[in-house]
């Protein structure tokens, strides 16, 4: 009895917002924007998108790809910071859109690593509910957490989702080879979104203070991103009893081309073997990974029995990394 990705797609959308155009609203440049964090250009969803359209659309080609109707899933996990709303979970949105009833619906917030949770989650309920078929989404619209006037966070983020249908059977070698969760609350305040929730109910004050926006210290931050990357990256590793040489692929959460690189130098991996696109979409949290993945498998990069590591890390902060079998031809 096993866990396989039977499919996998995403879905940004069609708004870009590019180094050019934040140059006209913040005191920044592309030079700085591109050698601080190798982003280039990201995805911004539309006016009337939320972040369960997002979800829907990669939900909907996922299906498709994997010959499946919506009816036929078990589960529906949707890992998000950024959801619709506080209740109903952006699972139960998106349960609707996709025209369906009757699944276990709830959402995953683990911030950026929240796709590499919910990957976990959902294959432990799975096991625990003899559940054949499910579907995970990784699934942000940062853009409405962001302060367009705030150069130190607004160059970084952007919108998608990625998506993944898991199937489990009998006839069926597992895909995940290992896996390492982790946090630390006591580093809460590095990166938080102050306002709008229980401890600081929306009220003029909140509004006048910006604390609906997110807040960050990015030096801080950064530090402590490149330890927990290389941390869980060893640790899913040495779980998987397998070596750096081992891995044909690392898809690291998309945060900095620089945290990504000192990531890689600790592991000791070639570059070729580093998947990168954050100059294309930004950060986006818990989209990041599952859109590099999609990507990776529509450009023929990945091939069955590949060996792939996830690892990521965000705020919390959360952490976590896991080594597939890639299962999808
Ligand atoms: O998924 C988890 C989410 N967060 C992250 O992963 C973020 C982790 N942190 C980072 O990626 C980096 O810390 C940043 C990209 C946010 C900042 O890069 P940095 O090299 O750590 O820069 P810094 O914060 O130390 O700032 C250096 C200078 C400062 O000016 P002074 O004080 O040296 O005069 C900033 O005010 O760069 C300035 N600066 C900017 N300049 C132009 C900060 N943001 C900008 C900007 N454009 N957008």
């Amino acid at each position: 009895m096993g866990i396989r990705i039977r499919s996998i797609a995403h879905y940004v959308p069609d708004r870009i917002l590019t180094n050019h155009d934040l140059e006209q609203m913040v005191d920044t440049s592309d030079e700085w924007i591109r050698t601080r964090t190798g982003i280039r250009e990201r995805h911004l969803a539309a006016p009337d998108q939320a972040t369960s359209d997002l979800a829907t659309e990669a939900a909907r080609r996922a299906l498709e790809r994997a010959n499946l109707s919506a009816d036929e899933l078990d589960l529906i996990v949707i890992a998000t910071a950024t959801p619709d709303h506080f209740f109903p979970s952006t699972a139960c949105l998106v349960q609707r859109n996709l025209g369906t009833r009757g699944q276990a619906c709830f959402d995953m917030e683990a911030a950026c690593p929240g796709f590499v949770y919910a990957l976990q989650v959902a294959r432990g309920t799975m096991m625990a509910m003899d559940y054949r078929y499910s579907l995970v989404v990784g699934a942000e619209t940062l853009s409405r957490v962001t302060d367009w006037t705030d150069r130190n966070t607004c160059v970084l983020f952007g919108d998608g989702a990625g998506a993944v249908i898991l199937e489990r059977s009998s006839d069926t070698e597992d895909a995940f080879l290992s896996a390492f969760l982790g946090g630390d609350g006591s580093l809460a305040d590095l990166l938080v979104q102050p306002g709008c929730g229980s401890r600081n109910p929306a009220s003029p004050e909140v509004l006048e203070r910006k604390d609906q926006f997110l807040k960050m210290k990015g030096r801080d931050v950064f530090k402590h991103a490149v330890l927990g990357m290389q941390e869980s990256a060893l640790i899913a590793l040495e779980k998987a009893g397998l070596r750096a040489d081992d891995l044909d692929w690392v898809v690291p959460h998309q945060a900095n081309i620089r945290i990504i690189e000192a990531t890689r130098e600790r592991l000791g991996i070639p570059k070729e073997k580093v998947y990168v696109n954050i100059d294309r979409y930004g950060n986006t949290s818990a989209a990041s990974i599952p859109i590099a993945l999609s990507e990776m498998s529509s450009r023929g990069l990945l091939q069955k029995g590949h060996r792939v590591l996830l690892v990521a890390f965000g705020a919390g902060f959360t952490w976590g990394a896991t080594v597939l079998r890639w299962t999808v031809s």
